[in-house]
């Protein structure tokens, strides 16, 4: 049997043969469940009366993965039925106990890490090394909210007091059913990180997953079950919209984290706050940006870049879609971006060399298509900008080449509308006050990657940048690859709600409610 070996995103690397031993393995495993029935989960009943629906692989669409069952209008019901009565015992489960369940779960999660990830990598395309980082990323956001729980000691603390008669406090308490509306990028991580948060704080959840990220999601709702989180405490709603608003239209509902697109976020949020204020985290859509410097090391930037603007074949709600570079070196930071694209294998991504694995779905294809056929128009194409076909040896696969791009006018769409798809556009700029002029200039505002090598220019863009989650002179990734309790990760603007980053120090309170306590003997 193979030693476990810790990922992060910052630290895969492709050449640890103990990695894709372990995944290999993985994928033997994953293989073997092929096939299976998903079915809704309610209070630990299996419930298959709901459309059936086929998930298949974007890698090759005739590979039928699972076959999962939609909740229908009544299991969701149930479930927050059963949620509600189940809220009493688990809110005043000590908080100790939470915890050791859910580092349980995480505990489970990372020893299941290789045949998660080669599931994940089949389900929606992320290659091996990515598709372990999302594991363990699941495993360590829930480690990490745990870690919050006990040094903020349940976050329970004592306050003045104006007569000797009096015991005051201020204690953080749950608010009841929670849902998660997860997205299909990060199966697992985007639903494990709010799951994690709301059970560990109290609250009963509710995980409705991408269509897309089905089996994925229920292995990860396996993973809370086995830890022995109880039943009522944890509930599976596959299916597409018509759950998830079933979900924002109920009034049992008292707390929902809805990771996804901005538009669908806003909507979420008025609809679901439509009687009182309810508390809701929406994390939304980026049009992030990287500026490049004439000082800057070009190879390093260039890397950075590629890895985040093609990492998950650019479908990352934090990927690099926008690059500002001064004149001068714009032809050789041109050169370098394009060398580090023509060398990245797109493919089947439980392969080892492949970097770039499917787009999720024809309708990304369709994008990307769009995308190109304008860039040809109203600029250049760099490098990429090519569909493969089934003849090109990938069978009914969604694979399309990494693209970068460069001519555009300022004020072209492509630099304002966020594409998720493998296409990051360039541009030439006269100052660093125009690339931070421009980088702000977008209603989005979540990560943003700086590459200089003179630290007057590193501060102001520092102090001047509108994003939540800034890297600067990072190789491994200029706007992506956040790891908990290392790089908070949210979104400013139109990029998030909460103004409070997951996996970071102020997170896990968006699921408590302040109770001010004054017990007079
Ligand atoms: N945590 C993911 C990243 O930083 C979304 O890329």
């Amino acid at each position: 049997m193979t030693a476990r070996v810790r990922v992060t995103y910052a630290t895969l690397s492709a050449d640890n043969e103990d990695l894709h031993t372990s995944y290999e393995e993985g994928l033997r495993v994953a293989k073997s469940w092929l096939g299976a029935t998903i079915p809704t989960k309610v209070a630990g009943e299996a419930r298959t009366a709901g459309a059936a629906f086929a998930v298949t692989s974007p890698s090759d669409t005739a590979i039928r993965l699972c076959t999962a069952h939609a909740a229908t209008p009544e299991d969701t019901d149930d479930a927050v039925r059963s949620a509600a009565a189940a809220f009493g015992r688990w809110r005043r489960t000590p908080w100790a106990e939470r915890v050791a369940l859910l580092r349980r779960a995480a505990d489970l999660i990372s020893e299941r890490a290789p045949e998660l990830a080669a599931l994940m990598s089949m389900e929606v395309g992320k290659n091996r090394l990515e598709a372990l980082g999302d594991v363990e990323e699941s495993a360590d956001l829930i480690r990490y909210y745990c870690d919050q729980y006990e040094a903020a000691d349940g976050f329970t603390a004592p306050m003045d007091t104006l007569s000797p008669a009096e015991t005051t406090s201020s204690v953080l308490r749950p608010y009841g059913p929670w849902a998660v509306i997860s997205p299909f990028n990060f199966p697992m991580a985007l639903a494990a990180g709010p799951a994690g948060a709301a059970l560990v704080a109290g609250n009963p959840v509710l995980i409705k997953p991408s269509p897309q990220g089905t089996f994925t999601a229920a292995k990860l709702h396996d993973c809370l079950i086995d830890a022995g989180i109880p039943a009522g405490v944890a509930h599976l709603l596959p299916g597409g919209d018509e759950v998830g608003q079933a979900l924002v239209e109920h009034d049992g509902v008292a707390g929902l984290t809805f990771t996804g697109s901005t538009a669908t976020g806003a909507l979420v949020r008025a609809r679901f706050s439509r009687r009182f204020p309810k508390p809701v985290i929406t994390e939304t859509g980026g049009k992030n940006a990287a500026v490049v410097t004439a000082s800057a090391d070009l190879a390093v930037a260039a890397a950075g870049v590629a890895r985040s603007a093609f990492g998950l074949s650019g479908q990352k709600c934090s990927a690099c879609s926008r690059v500002y570079v001064q004149r001068e070196v714009v032809d050789d930071f041109l050169a370098a971006l394009a060398a580090e694209a023509d060398a990245l294998v797109v493919g089947d991504p439980t392969q080892r060399a492949v970097f770039l694995g499917p787009v999720i779905d024809a309708a990304a294809v369709a994008r990307y298509t769009a995308a190109v056929d304008h860039a040809r128009e109203h600029g250049r194409i760099v490098v990429g900008g090519d569909v493969l076909r089934p003849d090109e040896g990938r069978s009914r696969g969604h694979f399309v080449t990494p693209t970068v791009v460069t001519g555009l006018p300022a004020d072209d769409p492509l630099l304002r509308d966020e594409l998720f798809v493998p296409f990051v556009a360039v541009v030439a700029v006269d100052s660093l006050d125009e690339a931070i002029t421009l980088a702000n200039a977008t209603d989005y505002g979540l990560t943003a990657g700086f590459f200089s090598g003179d630290d007057a220019e590193i501060e102001r863009f520092l102090d001047e940048i509108e994003a939540g989650v800034v890297y600067v002179n990072r190789a491994a990734g200029a706007t992506t690859g956040a790891w908990p309790g290392v790089q908070p990760f949210g979104g400013w603007k139109g990029s998030g709600s909460s103004g409070k980053a997951g996996g970071g120090p102020h997170y896990v309170q968006l699921y408590l409610r302040e109770q001010s306590r004054t017990v007079v003997a």
